[in-house]
């Protein structure tokens, strides 16, 4: 797995030694236009802009991650709870998935949630995302419960998955 520093901020990527290493950042909302362009490639029903503008207004943790070129390749937003956090959103640019970004930002969650003295992280997830659900469960996160027509869906509802990671602080 892949690991980052302490402040869970960046990535020591060691190939050539001269590309610069790719780097999770604070979401600004300057940032958004890319997000939305990400958000509407990844999801059949995606965020809106507002939806991410209200996230930042309250204050989640929210990174994006920018690749050598300092292009945003994907991010995370995070709500904090009293002793755990609960992840709302995790996409990564199609033509970038499979290279271990979703599992970097994973890091840098528990990192943040860890820094925080949390010691839980929980997520919701649509019974359908077969790739979400790989991650999760293979990043260690155990199914826990189930939010009956949770999400919108082409005929009708959708039920989600609730996820917990547990931790020590
Ligand atoms: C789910 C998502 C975030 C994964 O991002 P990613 O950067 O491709 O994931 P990673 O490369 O870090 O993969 C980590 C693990 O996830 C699982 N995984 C990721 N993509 C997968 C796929 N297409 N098929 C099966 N498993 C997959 C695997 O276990 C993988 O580990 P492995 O490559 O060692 O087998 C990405 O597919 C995405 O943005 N999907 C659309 C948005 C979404 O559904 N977000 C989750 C909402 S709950």
């Amino acid at each position: 797995m892949t690991r980052l520093n302490s402040n869970g901020m960046r990535h020591g990527q060691a190939d050539t030694g001269l590309r610069l290493a790719p780097e999770l950042a604070p979401m600004r909302l300057m940032d958004l236009d890319r997000v939305m362009d990400i958000e509407a490639q990844t999801y059949e029903f995606p965020w809106t802009r507002g939806n991410f503008v209200d996230s930042l207004a309250d204050g989640h943790l929210a990174r994006v991650l920018r690749d050598a070129d300092g292009q945003i390749q994907g991010y995370f937003l995070a709500m904090y709870g009293v002793d755990e956090m609960h992840l709302l959103n995790i996409s990564v640019a199609p033509e970038q998935q499979r290279r271990g970004w979703a599992r970097l930002m994973l890091d840098a969650l528990v990192a943040g949630a860890r820094a925080e003295g949390k010691t839980q992280i929980w997520l919701e997830v649509r019974r359908s995302n077969a790739r979400a659900l790989q991650l999760y469960q293979h990043y260690g996160f155990k199914e826990v419960g189930l939010r009956r027509a949770y999400y919108p869906a082409r005929d009708g509802r959708e039920d989600a998955l609730l996820f917990s990671l547990e931790f020590k602080p």
